[in-house]
Formats: C-alpha cells, structure tokens, sequence
C-alpha cells in the first residue's frame, strides 16, 4: 500500500497534522481510540490552550525553538476552530480554557477534521519495522490480524513521550530519532507530584494552600496540595519541572505577603489570643499544628516584633528537600526528548533526512501546566502539516 504521508500516532500532535497534511494520509495507533490524553486531561474537560501562550511557557535546550509554530499557529487559531465546531469554553484560571462540555467534543473534533481532509486511522496497529529507501519510507505495520507493508513520501513521527506507560506511552519516537542519525536529549518525568520520606506530610494529606514554591531557577505560585506520598498541586507540579534529584524547594506560605502586618495589627487589638490560633486564620489549621513546635510558644502580646518577623520570615522560606517524584506513571509530560537540534523550527522536518518530521511531546519542547502543552500539540503537528 502505498500512502503520501504515514502519521505514526493519533495523539493531540499526530490528529492535527493529519488535519492539515493535504491528501494520502495515514494515521496508525496501537490504542483502541485516538486521543486518548484528551479525554483524561483537564479532569474530563480538556485544558486545551492558554490564553497567555508564549515561549517563556516553554522548557527546551532550544528556548527559541518554538517560536515559529507558536506564532504561525496561537491559542486564536484553536480557539476560532472551536467556534466553528460550536464548542463553547471557559477560562477556569490564569488563562487556562477548557471545554463548557466533556473534552471528547475536542477528539470528535479532531476526527471531524481528519476525516474531512479525507485521513485514514488505523487503530489497533503496531509498527513492527521501519526503513528508509530511495522511494521513501517503508513501515511494516501489524493490524487486525495481518502484517502489512505501507510505502510513504513523508513520515510524520507523533507518538508522544514516556508519561504513563499504561496509557500506551511508548520510548518509540526516540527510537526512531536514533535509528535516522538525531539525538534524543535527557528524557524526565515532568508536571509531576514530588514524593518526600514515608510519612512527612502524611498527617496533612489533602490540605491544600496558596504558595509560591521556588528553586534556584523560577517560581510558581499557585496552589500547593499536602498528599500522604508528599506534595502535588499545581504549583509543584510546575516546579518539578525545573526540580532535580538532591536539590531542595523553598514554600513560600504567605504569597500575598501580608502576614506580618496582619498580626502586629491583630496583636493591638486581641493580644490575648494565642499565637497559633491566629495564625489558623490565616493558614490551614492541621498545617499550623504541624508547624507548631517550630514556633513561638504563647499569646500575641508576648510576641516583638523581631520574633513576629523572624517566624514569618521562616513561613515565607519553608526549606524542603524532595526524595523523588511519582515519575512517569503520573507525569503529566515528558520532559526532554528529540533534540531541536536535528529539526527545522518551522516545518519540524529533519535536517538529517528529509520528509521526516516530529510533531508534539516527542520533541525536546516541554509546556508548563496550563494548557500550554496541548497548544504545543496544535501548533508543531500544524506546522508539519503545512509543509507536507
Ligand atoms: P500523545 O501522548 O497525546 O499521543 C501519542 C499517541 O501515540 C497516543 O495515542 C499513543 O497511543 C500513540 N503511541 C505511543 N507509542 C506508540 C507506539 N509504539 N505505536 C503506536 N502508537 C503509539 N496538556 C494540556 O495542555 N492540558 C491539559 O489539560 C493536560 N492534561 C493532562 C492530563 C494527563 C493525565 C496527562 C497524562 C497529560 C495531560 N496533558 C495536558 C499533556 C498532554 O496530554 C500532552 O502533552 C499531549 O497529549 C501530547 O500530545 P502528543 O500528540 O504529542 O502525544
């Protein structure tokens, strides 16, 4: 069989370009349904972009790199391709949009386009070798019960990262990068909760309170969330992205920045109150218990202000080492991957064999939480798309 552009992946990346690759496409899978990330992302609704999209979003060796398809293709584009699917959103926080409705509506939108530019989707399928001749590629592929050979102008490697393997995630895009002389830079679990010594935080699994968690790198503040395994929420999710092995965080509890004048005033006006049980007003009780041997023993007026200060000093700069992450089995991404080095930033074709492209997660670009990495997604495997 011979088609002019074989999709390796009905994923986020992989659907789009096959939207906009023009005739002969063929997209394969070796899931029993496309999208199947969508689906599960944004607890069913699908962060699918983010009003603010821009480079400083974006992890990669190459932070220029993803300029040119976030510019060819924005947030706008996807969000006037939903007006015309009739899909209405919402802006839940600082830019991120997800769907009124269940985020399947964005995968029956994706098919919708697929099938309008007349695209096959082969679900079920497995690679089970690849070459590259001088007609093209050449992939012998398993499906439904058969082992097929498909010729192809171009290739189109969209098969994600190595983020939950149960859901199918595979190291096969590196794979291939290797096989056709690219490399793959360091690959990590990344969006992913931080894990912390048996029973550090368990006493306080499930509270949840703004921060700004910080490393030697960046900042985030958001919502930090306390888990029997250790810390998640969004605001550790975004730093593990920049976090490694041995380095420490620093929490950040009062983010606003208020505490301290909050407590001279209340220690004016209700001094017999006891120090943690004011602080309770301002933070989450189980979470002040937890501190409580760390802080100042009595009421308000017993405090000066040099020991209001310091203990604050000490809530805004809670100095915390990480043992590990929950790695790839709930990463939301892959951080890492198909060095930018080896590809074009405007077509995502491969500068060592031509027709070949990588689209979405597989390559070395990583978005933080928020909808960004979805736009990543739209934009590279439209880019693709555009070229072939
Ligand atoms: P994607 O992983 O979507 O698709 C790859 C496809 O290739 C899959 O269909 C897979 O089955 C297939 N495949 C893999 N190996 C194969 C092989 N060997 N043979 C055949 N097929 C193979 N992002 C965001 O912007 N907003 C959000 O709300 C969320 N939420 C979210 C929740 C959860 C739980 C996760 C795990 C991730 C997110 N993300 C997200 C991240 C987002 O899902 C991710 O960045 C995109 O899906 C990447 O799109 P790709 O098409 O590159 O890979």
């Amino acid at each position: 069989m011979q088609v002019n552009t074989l999709i390796l992946g009905a994923g986020a990346a992989g659907m789009m370009c096959a939207a906009h690759a023009g005739p002969g496409v063929l997209v394969l899978d070796h899931a029993k349904a496309p999208g199947e990330k969508i689906r599960i992302s944004g607890g069913g609704r699908c962060n699918f972009t983010n009003l603010y999209t821009g480079p400083e979003n974006f992890l990669s060796e190459n932070p220029h790199f993803c300029k040119s398809a976030l510019s060819r293709y924005t947030q706008w584009d996807f969000i006037d391709l939903l007006a015309r699917h009739d899909i209405t959103w919402h802006e839940k926080t600082l830019g991120q949009l997800f769907c009124d409705g269940r985020s399947g509506q964005i995968i029956a939108l994706l098919r919708a386009e697929m099938a309008r530019a007349g695209a096959d989707l082969w679900l079920q399928a497995s690679l089970a070798g690849l070459s590259h001749d001088d007609q093209g590629f050449r992939a012998e592929i398993d499906h439904e019960g058969a082992r097929r050979t498909v010729r192809a102008r171009n290739l189109v490697v969209a098969t994600g990262g190595r983020s939950i393997p149960k859901m199918g995630a595979t190291g096969l895009a590196y794979d291939i990068a290797r096989q056709f002389g690219h490399s793959v830079t360091e690959t990590r679990p990344a969006l992913v909760p931080l894990t912390f010594p048996e029973g550090r935080f368990s006493a306080l699994s499930g509270i949840a309170t703004p921060a700004r968690v910080a490393n030697e790198r960046t900042s985030f503040e958001e919502a930090v969330l306390f888990t029997h395994r250790g810390l998640s929420g969004p605001a550790i999710l975004q730093i593990s992205s920049y976090w490694r092995e041995g380095e420490e965080i620093t929490l950040d509890l009062d983010p606003a920045g208020g505490l301290l004048a909050a407590l001279r005033e209340q220690r004016q006006s209700a001094g017999r109150r006891n120090l943690t049980t004011e602080l309770a007003r301002h933070l989450p009780a189980r979470l002040v218990d937890h501190l409580a041997p760390g802080l100042p023993a009595g009421n308000l007026a017993d405090q000066s202000d040099a020991t209001l200060a310091e203990m604050v000093a000490g809530l805004r700069a809670w100095h915390l080492r990480p043992g590990g992450s929950e790695g790839y089995r709930t990463a939301e991404v892959t951080l890492g991957g198909v060095s930018t080095d080896g590809l074009s930033s405007r077509s995502m074709m491969s500068r060592h064999l031509p027709r070949l492209y990588f689209i979405g997660e597989s390559v070395d670009v990583t978005g933080w939480l928020g909808g960004y990495n979805f736009q990543w997604a739209w934009s590279s495997g439209w880019a693709a798309g555009q070229a072939i």
